[in-house]
């Protein structure tokens, strides 16, 4: 098969916070991809970059004290260092605030302005006289305008889950400076990216993306394409429009550029990659993208019609993956599960991880779950109770009793011969991005090798006079079979196929090494390859993620921690799924309604008093007052949160919710529990 030439990259990281193990399924998943096709002889070329622009990244560095270059430089030397670590291995690891993607953002711009494709107009935003800058949705935050819960940010309600627009929020102030927001009118700058509506239809079903993905997309395009808003005003970190005064590409636009700055840079110094060979229009060679569910707009619609716009050849193939879980929750920094790439280095050995996503890693875009006791478990039982003791159930006799050779021999061709055809199929997993059909693969192989030792039992064999060259051929055999796994293995484990080498004596293994076998040849002493996964290893690495959260959230000015820490980090989730236990602490109680009266000012409260059967009875405010004139709830029963967190709103403290349903407005009820309900009661 003749060498191809693939370009892959992983989505460019945001340059305002610390690697997590979320961010970790895409850079092992690409590596592993990488590596794959390196083995396989391809010329693979992997490159990544900090995405350092956008005002997440400026308030970050104003938090520290520091411009936004020195602290996207600090960022990227962690950085560097736990993707080292994990062995993600770019082959450049760039950044979108340099000198080539300057160029070339401007330069993309330019050919599509000069083709029509962009337009301006003047639009109303919020804007933070304070502070003088424009506000995004996220930077404001006020009451909700549906239940009046406080600090609510952007569009949507995290106490009632509704959304509205962020101009509908009472008491509106900006998440930066506290001022009240104003509506202010600037010019921006748009991408007319329904100029490519029928290239766009086109290319999503070409190939480039799962059917999966493309369906999602259909609904976008059947609906009608808006235009791309890519300009933001002065104050902001990016790159300034050329022939403009104040105003700068938006972050989106040239972060997918940096993809090619990226490759660019790398190009000054590799003689063997050409940076137009692989991006002008007809270019032969690949380019693959791994990305996230969460970002497929960018680079499904409006990165391919930028690159069409101007000429450039358009990605072969978007890989998009899941979200990740753990222990089937959104990483929560209340539960530990928030958990740094650094903090995990600490604890244990990255290559444990590394299997485990190879192990739950599809080609869909289902969310995986990290869960921490399938982790043990599975990395222990698969990667040291079985792959590694191939090794050391024969490695011991050959270097004790045939001084470290292999014989000429092999005592199981049969299963030798299964072992090497399965070379293709595992091949053509990892190529369909099917990591965890390979690890079953592999691993069915692994049961096979150790059943056949289990049969030919060489400690017995040991025993017996005269049997030197059975135990000889056994124990060679089972080491054979061992290089085999580890040839399969070497995408998602490096670090320990380098020690399988130096075990074997071998220079780096290749795919193409499956199809031959080491026969009267010296092996080295044997070492441990792996060790166990230890359960109190797992439980301080989540007691440690408590404490760096903790750590995190104090240096962080109170007004502006969540508004930029939700870009990278989780929220907890407002209507997952919870177990039974999350379930089991819920306080619901039965309460009667003592008072209810109208709250001067707010739109849509009844201000209650409810007594539930405790000496003191508590005030509620519930959004109910459509439904319910305040005199026809006074003596009624209903079910109340108890346990609630008391939640000062602007008109005094709410101590808890009451239960209603229905869709709302006029059509809303109280919970009515009958038959004997008194205040106190629990509900169960
Ligand atoms: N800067 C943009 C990407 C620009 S690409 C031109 C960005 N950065 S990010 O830091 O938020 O995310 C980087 C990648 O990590 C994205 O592909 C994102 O989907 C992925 N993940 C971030 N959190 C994740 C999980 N919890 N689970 C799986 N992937 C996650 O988006
Ligand atoms: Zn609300």
């Amino acid at each position: 098969m003749s060498q191809r030439k693939i370009l892959v990259t992983s989505a460019l990281p945001y340059a305002n916070g610390p690697l997590h193990m979320g961010h970790l399924v895409e850079y092992i998943q690409t590596d592993i991809w990488v590596r794959f096709q390196k083995l396989s002889g391809n010329q693979c070329t992997y490159v990544c970059a900090d995405d350092a622009h956008g005002t997440a990244i400026s308030l970050h560095a104003e938090k520290q004290g520091i411009s936004p270059e020195e602290s996207v430089a600090r960022i990227n030397i962690e950085r560097i260092r736990d993707f080292g670590e994990f062995h993600v291995a770019f082959d450049n690891y760039h950044s979108t605030h340099s000198q080539e993607n300057r160029k070339l953002s401007e330069a993309i711009y330019l050919a599509l302005k000069e083709k029509g494709h962009i337009v301006s107009r003047n639009i109303i935003q919020a804007y933070d006289p304070e502070k003088q800058m424009f506000l995004a949705d996220r930077y404001i935050k006020g009451d909700c305008p549906k239940c009046g819960a406080s600090g609510q940010y952007g569009d949507n309600c995290e106490a009632c889950g509704a959304t509205y627009s962020p101009a509908e929020l009472k008491n509106a102030r900006s998440a930066i400076s506290g001022a009240a927001p104003v509506d202010k009118e600037s010019e921006h700058f748009f991408f007319k990216l329904s100029d490519f509506a029928d290239f766009l239809k086109q290319w999503t079903r070409s190939g480039t993306i799962s059917e999966e993905i493309a369906n999602k997309l259909a609904e976008w395009l059947d609906a009608g394409l808006q235009d791309w808003d890519i300009s933001r005003d002065a104050p902001y970190f990016g790159f300034e429009i050329p022939g403009e005064t104040g105003k700068y590409f938006y972050v989106w636009l040239d972060a997918p550029i940096g993809y090619m700055a990226a490759f660019e840079n790398l190009c000054q110094r590799r003689d063997d990659l050409n940076f137009d060979e692989y991006w002008q229009k007809d270019s032969q060679c690949e380019v693959h993208h791994f990305i996230g569910k969460d970002i497929v707009n960018f680079h499904c619609l409006f990165w391919p019609a930028m690159l069409h716009g101007t000429n450039y050849r358009t990605p072969t193939r978007v890989n998009v993956h899941g979200y990740l879980t753990v222990n089937g929750e959104k990483m929560s920094k209340s539960r530990g599960t928030f958990i740094t790439a650094r903090t995990y280095l600490e604890h244990l050995d990255p290559e444990y991880l590394r299997y485990y996503y190879a192990a739950k890693l599809s080609n869909r875009i289902d969310d995986l779950d990290l869960n921490t006791d399938d982790f043990i478990q599975r990395v222990n039982s698969d990667l040291v109770g079985k792959v590694v003791n191939i090794a050391s159930r024969n490695a011991g006799f050959i270097n004790k009793r045939f001084g470290g050779r292999l014989s000429s021999d092999n005592s199981a061709p049969e299963l030798t011969a299964d072992f090497q055809e399965a070379a293709q199929r595992i091949a053509g997993h990892y190529e369909g991005r099917e990591f965890g059909k390979a690890m079953r693969e592999i691993m069915a192989l692994a049961d096979k090798a150790n059943a056949w030792i289990d049969e030919v039992k060489p400690w017995v064999v040991a025993k017996e006079q005269g049997k030197d060259q059975i135990l000889h051929d056994i124990c060679s055999t089972g080491i054979n079979l061992f290089r085999l796994l580890m040839i399969y293995l070497k995408p998602v484990l490096p670090a320990m196929t380098v020690k399988a080498e130096a075990f074997l004596n071998v220079a780096p293994l290749t795919w193409q090494d499956s199809q031959t076998l080491l026969l009267d040849h010296n092996v080295n002493k044997f070492e441990p390859l792996m060790t166990r996964v230890e359960a109190d290893k797992v439980a301080s690495m989540i007691e440690a993620s408590k404490e760096v959260l903790a750590q995190m959230e104090s240096s962080n000015k109170p007004a502006e921690t969540s508004a930029v820490s939700s870009e990278w980090l989780e929220q907890d989730p407002v209507a997952d799924e919870i177990t039974f236990d999350d379930f089991a602490r819920v306080d619901l109680r039965i309460a009667r309604i003592v008072n209810a009266e109208l709250v001067e000012g707010a739109g849509k409260l009844l201000r209650l008093t409810l007594d539930i059967g405790e000496p003191e009875p508590r005030n509620v405010f519930a959004g109910i007052k459509s439904a319910y004139a305040p005199e026809a709830l006074v003596g009624k029963h209903t079910v109340m949160v108890a346990n609630l967190a008391p939640r000062k709103m602007k008109f005094g403290v709410s101590e808890g919710m009451v239960l209603a349903a229905g869709p709302g407005g006029k059509d809303l009820w109280i919970l009515e529990p009958h038959e004997g309900a008194q205040p106190g009661m629990r509900v169960m």
